[in-house]
């Protein structure tokens, strides 16, 4: 039966495809608590009621790729570009390293303005002002060399969500010209230059099944990164995909909790999305097995272009709020923000 699987995933780190299957099939709400028993108790062995933070810099809202979920994607007329210089980026980290994190993500569209050089320049200057300070990258699809030459700059972190590990569904997710074969390439790129790589889907995307989900739960164990971001799909007014309904909160967490007992020491987000979708799906995410928060370090003038879905949460909230907001959110539920770099554990 379903509880008998996630007992056999808790002790053997791994299943097989259909046994993926199956239990993503199997979840109800009494399974769903059982999982998220096992899966907070095995989060709390390994980092305790510690949770890490990143402060999440969104560069630029322009974006080459015409993904049909996206809100920032190419087609999209009626979002305003914005794109921040280097000073503003640079004053974000210094405003985030004031506010105690210590890693930051460089998020933002397939945008061709940031070459290898800039990005580099911007990763050394960060780097030097910042010394214990980690860098994530998440920039999309680049070239090997590109990766190689951040990586060498001093990033330490990438994170390119995979979307999916169906290549059928892949497709129907996003035309023609984005190459399902190339975005897993380049995870493997990723790891192989030493980066801590992040990999994710959204839950609830059109076209996704138990096997799709199986299939995305294989891709992970195979590939063993230190990080996994899954937040539900949430329509966005302006994309194709404007009438598909929206990934569950149940779903979400149900995930997030078997990502947990899958790899127990893997980086678990509770997302955005999951807090957009519910008042308090943030915290649910933690007691479900996440460990670790995103909020925006964005500036307030631009929170509201980076908009990838509808109704976001926090694009009025100034840094320093949405980190004490956070801070409260957490010791609510008996948790605690860090002043960390949140490494993966080895
Ligand atoms: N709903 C939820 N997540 C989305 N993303 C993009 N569009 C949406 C949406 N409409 C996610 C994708 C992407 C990440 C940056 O945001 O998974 O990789
Ligand atoms: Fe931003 Fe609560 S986290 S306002």
């Amino acid at each position: 039966d379903v509880k008998a699987l996630i007992d056999k995933l808790d002790k053997e780190n791994a299943l097989s495809l259909d046994e993926w299957e199956e239990l993503i099939r199997g979840r109800c709400d009494q399974v769903a608590e059982y999982a998220a028993e096992i899966a907070r108790q095995r989060s709390k062995e390994i980092f305790g009621n510690r949770i890490y933070t990143r402060g999440l810099i969104e560069i630029s809202n322009y974006c080459k790729n015409n993904c049909y979920y996206c809100g920032i994607r190419r087609d999209n007329r009626q979002v305003e570009r914005y794109r921040l210089s280097r000073e503003d980026i640079l004053s974000c980290a210094d405003i985030g390293e004031e506010l105690g994190f210590r890693t930051f993500v460089l998020q933002g569209g397939e945008d061709a303005y940031y070459t290898d050089q800039v990005m580099c320049d911007l990763i050394r200057e960060i780097k030097e002002r910042h010394p214990n300070c980690a860098i994530t990258l998440s920039l999309g699809e680049r070239s090997e060399e590109s990766y190689r030459l951040m990586r060498e700059a001093g990033a330490d972190r990438y994170l390119l969500r995979h979307e999916t590990a169906d290549k059928d569904h892949y497709k129907s997710l996003h035309p023609q010209e984005m190459d399902f074969d190339h975005r897993i390439q380049c995870l493997y790129t990723l790891k192989d230059l030493g980066y801590q790589v992040g990999c994710g889907f959204m839950v609830g995307s059109r076209g996704q099944t138990p096997h799709t989900l199986a299939k995305d739960m294989v891709f992970i164990q195979n590939l063993q990164p230190a990080m996994v971001g899954i937040g539900p799909f949430v329509p966005h007014h302006e994309t194709p995909l404007k009438d598909q309904a929206q990934g569950t909160v149940e779903e979400t967490l149900y995930l997030i909790s078997l990502l947990r007992l899958l790899q127990p020491k893997l980086l678990l987000p509770a997302t955005t999305a999951l807090g957009t979708i519910d008042p308090r799906g943030r915290e649910k995410g933690i007691l479900a097995g996440a460990n670790v928060v995103m909020p925006n370090l964005s500036p307030i003038s631009v929170r509201k272009q980076y908009e990838l879905y509808d109704n976001k949460i926090c694009t009025g909230d100034e840094a320093a709020e949405c980190r004490h907001c956070l801070g409260n959110r957490m010791q609510s539920i008996g948790y605690e923000l860090v002043v960390d770099r949140g490494d993966a554990p080895v």
